[in-house]
């Protein structure tokens, strides 16, 4: 992996109270650091923890990010949702959309498309998730299936530099088992090719699924990935630490 920008990006999911905004110290210490300079660290807290987070990284490289939004833009009688007009009001820069998590509660490519179209107009930065299951990667239908999400999620938007590709193979998140060297090497490259060949534009790839301490080391050596979506090991913060210091030795 090259050491031009890359993206660490914590999603912390349905974890973490007001105690948790604390472990940002030793990460903002971290990004002082001339050596880390070309590290991109992104905070996707829950909603409730966005405003603090904003707070306490805005003085640093650190940017703060909505794990989900509504898909329309304008306030509206839409009860438990938030608009990205509202994450960008906040003060935060990126948003994630069509993590398997939220297609697994109904979330379509129809829907997702809808959503990007709302957070882009809202000028935040897209984290897009996309992925298959174990079932579609059993059956060969991998490329199939995220062709299909690319093509419908991404339909009449034109891609500029404001949206990065999450590939999280959802047979890897929470699991322990990650695609590894030359079979990650071609998904990345297939993606960043039917990007360019359908977009006319250069996409950055990210991997997300059990990115740990253990398998770091082995990660980075996939030299197209531009950054790790991070679940459940972004949230302790030496392992988070451990995994930014690892990737950029
Ligand atoms: P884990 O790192 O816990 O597998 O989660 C990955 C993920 O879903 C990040 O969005």
């Amino acid at each position: 992996m090259t050491n031009n920008n890359i993206y660490f990006v914590a999603n912390w999911k349905m974890f973490g109270d007001v105690k948790s905004v604390n472990s940002l110290n030793r990460v903002i210490k971290l990004t002082k650091s001339k050596k880390y300079k070309n590290i991109k660290i992104i905070y996707c807290p829950p909603y409730t923890l966005l405003d603090r987070l904003v707070g306490k990284t805005k003085n640093y490289n650190i940017d703060i990010g909505g794990q989900d939004c509504h898909f329309d833009m304008n306030s509206g009688a839409f009860t438990g949702s938030i608009s990205s007009t509202q994450i960008k009001k906040l003060g935060c820069k990126f948003v994630i959309l069509g993590h398997s998590e939220k297609r697994n509660e109904g979330d379509t490519n129809f829907i997702i498309n809808k959503k990007i179209k709302s957070a882009l107009n809202s000028k935040l930065n897209v984290i897009f998730c996309i992925g298959e299951t174990k079932q579609e990667k059993k059956r060969n239908k991998t490329f199939e299936v995220l062709k299909k999400q690319i093509f419908e999620c991404l339909k009449n938007i034109k891609i500029k530099n404001n949206l990065l590709i999450a590939y999280e193979p959802v047979w890897s998140i929470g699991t322990g088992n990650v695609l590894y060297h030359d079979d990650l090497r071609i998904v990345v490259n297939k993606l960043k090719n039917i990007v360019k060949k359908k977009y006319n534009k250069h996409i950055k790839i990210l991997y997300g699924g059990s990115v740990n301490t253990k398998n770091i080391s082995e990660l980075k050596k996939v030299n197209n990935i531009d950054g790790f979506l991070i679940g459940n090991a972004s949230r302790n913060v030496n392992k988070f630490i451990d995994i930014i210091k690892k990737s950029s030795n």
